[in-house]
């Protein structure tokens, strides 16, 4: 099997397992001031340590969520909600069009019933934020802004977006700024301190951690209005029952990934600018999506003329290898892709997508596997094509 849908979700690690392992034998609710539940505290406390030194903010800029669908909602939600009970002419809502479901589906609730004026900041051909557009929206009327949230990288594409640049714009005008930086941990250096963010959004499993666990790292003086209501915990913004055993693997999960990030970013770049120029040489009708050098370590992202992207992914998996089209399906319609068609894409173009995302277990032999099965599948995705029309 070869395994090529890390941005889905990563293999846990060994040391993710084995910390879990522990902590699941440990009994208590981080919430009982008996010492069994002190003991579970410690645990959750020294664990937000580690992820706040991973992520570089302080430990009590940690909320920890059920992941980085909920960490969104609660940053889209919370903070806009926030910004209307103290600033009620703030009701514009500024959002990359190739964010995440968990923030668009968030931006267009809010809309739909909350009021939130939502505007969608457009792309470029490679799935880069305009810059030139997001100031001509802001400087239409600044002081009506009351969020913005920009990707740090994309999930599809693998485009880096132009992150400080937004915050220095937005910085002029006093507008807060979310980031969902769910696919870069691990993968670029993040440093929230620095990066001058009011709030964003990470999430263990895709970089070796469990899945169901992530946080909103938030800026001191940012308090969200809660989307969950409960028990009080995380101070109040993020109610339930703190899952000990999926922070104590999130923290293991985390100091992992940045303790190893050059040496894993170099290896992995290297195999997927291998793959890509292997896949472009064979002539199959491939084209390269995003950014061509300002992309995630590990994204290779292609459309393949005249092919259906679910029939390239089931022709693959058949033969071994499990990719992914980069975008959801709703009710098993293949659906293009939002964030190809915001880049410019026509639609049939962009249903032919498939994105290969590489990871810590990827090997060359990965690579081999791909390049030796795609022609093949190319040829018979595209003859199934024909049939269908
Ligand atoms: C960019 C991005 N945001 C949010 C999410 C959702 O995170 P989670 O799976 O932890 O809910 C994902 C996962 O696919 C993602 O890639």
């Amino acid at each position: 099997m070869h395994y090529l849908d890390h941005a889905a979700t990563s293999p846990m690690t060994s040391p993710v397992i084995n910390a879990m392992d522990a902590a699941f034998r440990v009994v208590g609710n981080p919430s009982s001031v008996h010492s069994a539940g002190r003991t579970a505290r410690r645990l959750v406390e020294e664990a937000r340590e580690a992820v706040a030194a991973a992520v570089g903010c302080h430990p009590a800029e940690v909320v920890f969520t059920s992941g980085g669908t909920e960490a969104d909602n609660l940053a889209i939600k919370g903070l806009w909600l926030q910004q209307q009970a103290r600033h009620p002419h703030r009701s514009r809502l500024l959002v990359s069009s190739v964010e995440h479901h968990a923030v668009l589906d968030s931006a267009n609730w809010m809309a739909a019933g909350e009021g939130a004026l939502l505007e969608q900041i457009p792309v470029d051909e490679f799935g880069v934020l305009r810059m030139d557009a997001l100031s001509a929206m802001i400087e239409r009327d600044p002081a009506s802004v009351a969020l913005i949230s920009v990707m740090w990288a994309n999930n599809e594409v693998g485009s880096l977006q132009p992150l400080a640049e937004v915050v220095a714009l937005a910085a002029q005008y006093g507008i807060p700024v979310h980031s969902d930086a769910v696919q870069v941990i691990g993968a670029v250096p993040v440093d929230f301190r620095a990066s001058g963010l009011a709030a964003m959004t990470v999430s263990a499993h895709k970089c070796g951690g469990p899945m169901g666990i992530g946080a909103l790292v938030l800026q001191r003086d940012v308090t969200p209005i809660p989307v969950l209501h409960g028990g009080g915990q995380e101070r109040d913004i993020r109610s339930g029952t703190i899952p000990m055993p999926l922070i104590v693997g999130m923290a293991a999960a985390f100091e992992g990934a940045v303790a190893e990030l050059d040496s894993h970013c170099a290896r992995i770049s290297s195999l997927r600018d291998d793959l890509v120029a292997r896949v472009l040489a064979l002539e199959v009708g491939a084209a390269l999506r995003g950014h061509p050098t300002r992309r995630l370590p590990g994204n290779a992202h292609f459309t393949f003329s005249g092919c259906e992207g679910d029939a390239l992914l089931m022709l693959m998996d058949a033969g071994g290898v499990q990719v992914s089209t980069g975008s959801a399906c709703s009710a098993g319609i293949p659906q293009a892709s939002h964030v190809l068609l915001a880049m410019g894409l026509d639609a049939a173009t962009a249903r032919g997508a498939l994105r290969f995302s590489l990871g810590r277990t990827s090997t060359m032999a990965d690579v081999d596997a791909v390049v030796g099965l795609l022609p093949e599948v190319v040829e018979r995705a595209r003859k199934a094509g024909m049939i269908n029309r």
